[in-house]
């Protein structure tokens, strides 16, 4: 069997750039392919950290004309990454994020910028760099929505595509006086391209226009054919719904690995699981909290957005004060909702800890140190967080939604005796049924002796890749035979 190449284009990637999960994913996915014989090269822009970052970089193609300037191709090497960066100043090198600036307003040429990522992979795609001629074109989220789409405008012999939904409440819309200008022909701008409700849609144009689409759990996958969850997409996901596949994320296994974990004081498994206590105390101790081994604290690692349902949190910590237990949260994003929570410590010290925005050392000592990990998310594709928790031993109690549903196994009566449960699950995603759960923590905190087998549980949890790199392999080859035949 030969290698399989795959092209994986994406506009983030751990650790070089990130703003949440979708860039876990991208860095770890090429990794798990491998010994799947898939041979996984990623496109990415080379925004300032990423050519910072660039271990070997190689020309391989120069742009005259790039979206408004000149730019080259380079093949590089970075933190293990098989990578190609599109090295365009007027497009990528400027301070700020990856989609917005310093300020957080989105850049007003986010079309150009990621219309340069569709164009680029399917020059790629198309034979661009001889060494490396994919059979299998791979488009994260809108970012990367065009590449397929150009790709099957391009006429010529192409390869296969396939879009992967991280989220769909992302979907890259931009104004269709734009669509000129882009480089596709005039019939693209119609509802059988590019075109979605009057405007220039790059998530619709990859979901209408991808030989095969995925998204990053199962239940997510007959989620997003309902209208709550499709956001508008559902009625072209159900017309395409035979080349809907739900399939899990796993976890980098590298990067949480609690017994070889760095960014703790004291890293543990399950033969040394009350190392774990040290971990609780210095994570009391980061946040002022009463040092009390007995008391149960919540954790929080989170973008704040309303996805995350974190204002249900926000409404419930009368439920975590009333039944002595404490929070620790370290979350970015939405002013309001921040403002709240910092709030809430303020007056609760020693029971609410609150660090605001983005920080891996205290994402791992959140997850190493507190008893209960809580994502109460309105809708999840995936979420990675549960899957760390798992792994680390603190009992996600989430919502059960998207990737929730599929990663944690409710201790309900029935998993009790059988002894299979790793959390809480609750539903429907309200504030009474939030409380409910956090209750239903305590309660089962209150026996140790169980606590402690549902850790266990936890942490022996499959949460690797395995099995969704298999089914990638799988998707990735029955596709080409299918394009062969
Ligand atoms: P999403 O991608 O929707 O934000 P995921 O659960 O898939 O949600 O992934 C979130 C990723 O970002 C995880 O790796 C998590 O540890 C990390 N993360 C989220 N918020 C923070 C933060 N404030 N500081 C550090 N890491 C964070
Ligand atoms: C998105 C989703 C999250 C998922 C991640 C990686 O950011 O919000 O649920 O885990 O992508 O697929």
């Amino acid at each position: 069997m030969s290698g399989l190449k795959v092209l994986s284009v994406v506009s983030e990637i751990y650790p070089l750039v990130k703003t949440g999960g979708l860039a876990d994913v991208a860095g770890a996915l090429p990794a798990a392919l491998a010994p799947h014989n898939v041979e996984m090269r990623t496109l990415i822009p080379g925004y300032p950290a990423v050519m910072a970052a660039l271990e070997t970089a190689e020309p391989v193609y120069h742009f005259d004309h790039l979206f408004g300037g000149p730019g080259r191709l380079l093949a590089a090497r970075a933190a293990g990454l098989d990578l190609f960066v599109i090295d365009a100043a007027h497009l990528y090198d400027r301070p700020g994020g990856p989609y917005a600036g310093p300020d957080g307003l989105d850049w007003p040429d986010n079309a150009q910028r990621f219309a340069a990522l569709g164009a680029v992979a399917s020059g790629i795609g198309l034979g661009l760099v001889p060494g490396f001629v994919p059979e299998v074109v791979q488009a994260h989220d809108w970012q990367a929505g065009l590449a397929p789409a150009y790709l099957h405008y391009s006429g010529g012999r192409r390869p296969g595509t396939v879009v992967t939904v991280h989220n769909i409440a992302f979907q890259g819309k931009f104004a269709p006086e734009l669509a000129p200008t882009l480089g596709f022909p005039p019939e693209a701008m119609s509802i059988h391209g590019i075109e979605y409700y009057g405007t220039l849609g790059y998530l619709k144009a990859a979901l209408k226009l991808s030989d095969r689409i995925t998204t990053v759990s199962p239940t997510y996958a007959g989620e997003i054919l309902q209208p709550e969850a499709g956001m508008g997409l559902e009625g072209l996901l159900n017309d395409r719904e035979h080349v809907v596949h739900g399939i899990l994320n796993g976890l980098d296994e590298a990067a949480w690995n609690p017994a070889a974990d760095t960014l703790i004081p004291a890293p543990f498994d399950l033969k040394r699981i009350k190392a774990r206590d040290a971990n609780k105390a210095a994570l009391q101790a980061a946040f002022g909290l009463e040092p009390n081994p007995e008391t149960l604290v919540f954790g929080v690692v989170s973008r704040l957005s309303w996805q995350k349902g974190l204002d249900l949190l926000a409404d419930s910590l009368g439920t975590i004060l009333e039944l002595g237990a404490q929070l620790v949260l370290l979350g970015s994003g939405d002013a309001d909702l921040a403002a709240r929570f910092a709030g809430a410590a303020e007056v609760n010290p020693g029971r609410i800890g609150v660090r605001l925005g983005y920080d891996e050392a205290v994402a791992h000592l959140i997850q190493a140190g507190s008893d209960a990990l809580v994502v109460p998310s309105r809708f999840e594709p995936c979420g990675l967080t549960q899957l760390s928790a798992l792994r680390y031993g603190a009992l996600p109690v989430v919502a059960r939604v998207g990737g929730l549903a599929d990663t944690v196994i409710d201790v309900n009566e029935v998993a009790r005796t059988a002894g299979v449960g790793t959390g809480v699950q609750f539903s429907p995603v309200t504030v009474p049924a939030l409380q409910l759960a956090l209750r239903r923590t305590h309660q089962l905190w209150q026996d140790q002796k169980l606590w402690k087998k549902l850790q266990r549980n936890a942490m022996t949890t499959d949460v690797s890749w395995d099995r969704a790199a298999r089914d990638y392999a799988t998707l990735f080859r029955d596709l080409v035979a299918e394009r062969n035949a």
